[in-house]
């Protein structure tokens, strides 16, 4: 089935940003070990990074038409912020799983506060890039379980 893969802001700097908090991978390394990864397991990954907004929602917005079953998503600093994004992901009503790098509730008590986590599936946090492949791991046993 069709996965899309969304990455917010400024994780175009992973690799460079903060290592000590999100690590050495790059952005583009995660993507590709994650559409092998998917490949793997019978699925076809679109992997899609913005820093604005409204192109992340227009994204979303896509997967109307594009026959995307599954959504996994860092919505970055977005998670903190956007009403915008959270509208998006309910108004596709599609299945979503929200993953951070880092372990958003041993920081700022600012990053406790997600508007996605009450609508996904499922929250990983804290696990670096591993909580990309266990959220695919995911996702491909539930749409395993949904017949796709
Ligand atoms: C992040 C955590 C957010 O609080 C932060 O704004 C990010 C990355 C993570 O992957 O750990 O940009 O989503």
């Amino acid at each position: 089935a069709r996965v899309l893969l969304l990455q917010g802001p400024n994780l175009n700097l992973l690799g460079k940003r903060e290592p000590q908090i999100y690590g050495t991978t790059t952005l583009d390394e995660i993507h590709a070990q994650l559409i092998k990864q998917a490949e793997e397991l019978g699925h076809q990954l679109d992997c899609f990074q913005s820093n604005a907004e409204h192109l992340l929602i227009e994204r979303i917005h896509q997967t109307l038409d594009d026959g995307t079953r599954f959504i996994l998503i860092n919505p970055a600093a977005y998670t903190h912020t956007s009403v915008a994004l959270r509208d998006a992901l309910a108004g596709v009503a599609l299945p979503f799983i929200e993953i951070h790098l880092s372990n958003v509730h041993a920081r700022e008590a600012f990053r406790g506060h997600s508007f996605f986590s009450d609508l996904a599936q499922g929250v990983i946090c804290g696990l670096g890039t591993q909580g990309y492949q266990l959220a695919l791991l995911a996702a491909h046993q539930h749409l395993e379980a949904a017949g796709s």
